[in-house]
């Protein structure tokens, strides 16, 4: 089984239902397991009975829930990045940052960077917390969108770092003409000293980091769960061919609530051909109970074994 696992999927298919029941199961194994909700509309702590809080909970012995804040990681960005900005840019004297938050936090793009930095912190925080970390993810669209930054990021820097280093030579033409001392110390002229290309160097790691994770096969897996309904079944064909473009595979398909509902064949084929070698598991509809909070051993214990294949 992968160390990390993204639950995807369309809005009620049982994305929390069965990433919290596999937690639970390799929990009750002995395993050390995190679980995180990406989805701005949590609920996690309320599958768990607990009282929401900031942070890790731990929930019983090994196991560790949290739902992530991205407005607090998009505030925390922000700052960051002020700060960064501030040292980078000493010589310019006049640069009120704090006085562009509000615009900035509503900047395109802001948001799935939150998140990605929330999953930056999952994979740099949580790691030494588990042996195996979970993540809940928003709906579709976000998903997406989030899968496919850190390739936009790789490109958006590419096109900066030309820009800068076209910058750098024209001062460096300059100086030639003036003299070094035109441009005084604080203003770099060659390549290896400037703090922007420094910067820039750094995202670029960064997003590639980031990226691994996302996509790498063997360190994380893909869940998709869907429910033999005609809209989810569409909707997971988005994902697998929105993330196929991307270079990312989906590698394990859940199809919950089996038992209830009905797709058509020459559809769910279609499905079958375009998954290509994902693995896939029927989770039964359990409509006799309340909660299938109470099957979660039962249902977890389906997930790992079909991860363990
Ligand atoms: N196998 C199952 N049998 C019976 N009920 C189920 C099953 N799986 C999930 N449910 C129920 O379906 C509803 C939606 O499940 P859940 O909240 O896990 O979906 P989700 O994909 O996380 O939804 P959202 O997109 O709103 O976060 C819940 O009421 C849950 O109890
Ligand atoms: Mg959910």
């Amino acid at each position: 089984m992968q160390r990390f696992l993204f639950f995807l999927g369309k809005g009620g298919v049982g994305k929390t239902t069965l990433s919290a029941s596999l937690a639970e199961y390799l929990a009750s194994e002995g395993k050390r397991v995190y679980i995180s909700s990406l989805d701005p509309a949590h609920n996690l702590y309320d599958y768990f009975q607990q009282p929401p809080a900031e942070g890790v909970t731990e929930v019983r012995k090994g196991l560790y829930i949290e739902e992530c804040s991205v407005e607090g990681h998009i505030r925390r960005l922000l700052e960051e990045t002020s700060r960064r900005m501030k040292d980078t840019y000493r010589y310019l004297t006049v640069l009120n940052l704090e006085g562009m938050f509000d615009l900035l936090k509503h900047t395109p793009g802001m948001e799935e960077y939150g998140f990605i930095s929330a999953i930056d912190e999952i994979y740099r925080r949580r790691s030494g917390l588990a042996e195996h970390l979970i993540v809940d993810m928003p709906p579709t669209g976000l998903s997406l969108r989030i899968f496919s930054m850190p390739l936009t990021t790789h490109r958006w820097i590419d096109s900066l770092v030309s820009l800068r280093r076209k910058i750098l030579s024209r001062r460096r033409e300059i100086t030639h003409i003036k003299g070094r001392s035109y441009f005084g110390d604080a203003v770099a002229v060659d390549d290896e000293d400037d703090p922007v290309l420094r910067e820039l160097s750094v995202e670029y790691r960064r997003a590639v980091e980031i990226e691994g994770l996302l996509k790498d096969r063997e360190l994380s897996a893909r869940v998709l769960v869907m429910n033999y309904d005609e809209l989810s079944l569409k909707e997971a064909m988005l994902i697998i061919k929105d993330l196929k473009a991307l270079h990312i595979s989906v590698d394990y398909i859940v199809c919950n609530k089996a038992g209830l509902g009905r797709v058509d064949e020459k559809n769910l084929d279609e499905l079958k051909d375009l998954s290509g070698d994902s693995i896939w598991v029927d989770i039964p509809y359990y409509g006799d109970v309340t909660t299938p909070r109470e099957y979660a051993l039962e249902i977890g214990e389906a997930l790992c074994s079909m991860m363990n294949q």
